[in-house]
């Protein structure tokens, strides 16, 4: 992988991604790097191209399944052992539910519901909290959490109702992060990214295939105000500046990555000829 950007926001600094096999994360992780920054991708899975990814310099790949504690802590230890810090968090991985049956409120199993919070808010907590344990050694390095939340965690979703739940919780938990580390002197920041409608294997499961699914996203477009679905590099973009020393005023705060999604709001007054 050839750096065809190379800016270097972030040069000399070490970060760790979740859920970083595809998708949004993996993207974050690519950008990260063509910034000059040392990568730790991870997922709950190693993919086939795992090799290929790692075998760059300054791109490292481990197994982190981020509901698991121990998972976190041995991650964490890894990479504090191997570069003697570790400075950015990017809480990415998380699951909408489907497979695992309704997601509405009135039919979700408690299972399902307690999944999902556990992947997406649980996973969230244990690596802010391994995290801060970690960046808290070198307050003159200045640590960055930014915490993958989503328009979800802002609205209600009547057919997400566990997901919608588990990212709200995530943008409030971003808060207290930051405003913790605040107090104690840290220099540790901590912000959220809201996602919508980012055209990724989360969507795709929901779109379907063939002419339904280009129905489907016709559908999708219609809402979205800037008239396309955004790419996952997208996010990637906002998570390099609030990983970098340029947002080092910037805590506790969030930013919609959404095309606009979130400016209006359905049955809005306007003029009827
Ligand atoms: N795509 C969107 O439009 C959108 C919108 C808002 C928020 N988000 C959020 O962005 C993040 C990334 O989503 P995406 O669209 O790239 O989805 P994706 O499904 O392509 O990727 C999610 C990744 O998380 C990993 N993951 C799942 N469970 C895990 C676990 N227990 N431990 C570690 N990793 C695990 C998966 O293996 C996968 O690689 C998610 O938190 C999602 O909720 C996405």
């Amino acid at each position: 992988m050839e750096p065809t950007l190379h800016i270097g926001r972030l040069a000399g600094k070490v970060a760790l991604i979740s859920g970083a096999a595809k998708g949004i994360g993996l993207a974050i992780g690519q950008r990260f790097w063509q910034e000059g920054a040392t990568v730790y991708l991870s997922d709950v899975f190693a993919p086939e191209a795992v090799g290929a990814m790692a075998a760059q310099p300054r791109m490292h790949y481990l197994v982190l399944d981020v509901q698991n504690e121990g998972a976190w802590a041995a991650a964490v230890d890894r990479i504090v052992a191997e570069q003697g810090h570790l400075d950015v968090l990017v809480n990415n991985a998380g699951i909408l539910g489907l497979g695992h049956g309704p997601q509405n409120p009135e039919e979700s199993s408690l299972e399902s519901w307690e999944l999902i919070h556990r992947i997406n808010l649980a996973g969230v907590f244990l690596g802010c909290k391994h995290a801060i344990r970690a960046m808290k050694g070198h307050p003159e390095r200045g640590g960055s959490i930014v915490n993958i939340a989503s328009r979800s965690g802002v609205v209600g979703v009547a057919d997400m109702a566990a997901y919608a739940s588990s990212k709200a919780a995530v943008r409030n938990h971003t808060r207290s992060v930051a405003l913790y580390c605040g107090r104690q002197g840290y220099n540790i920041r901590c912000n959220a990214l809201n996602p919508a409608d980012i055209l990724t294997d989360m969507w795709e499961q929901m779109l379907g295939q063939g002419d339904a699914r280009a129905r489907a996203l016709r559908e999708v477009v219609a809402g979205i105000p800037l008239g396309h679905m955004g790419d996952p590099a997208d996010v990637a973009a906002a998570a390099v500046f609030l990983a970098s020393d340029d947002a080092k005023f910037v805590t506790g705060a969030e930013l919609n990555i959404d095309g606009g999604v979130l400016a209006g709001s359905a049955s809005a007054p306007k003029q009827h000829q």
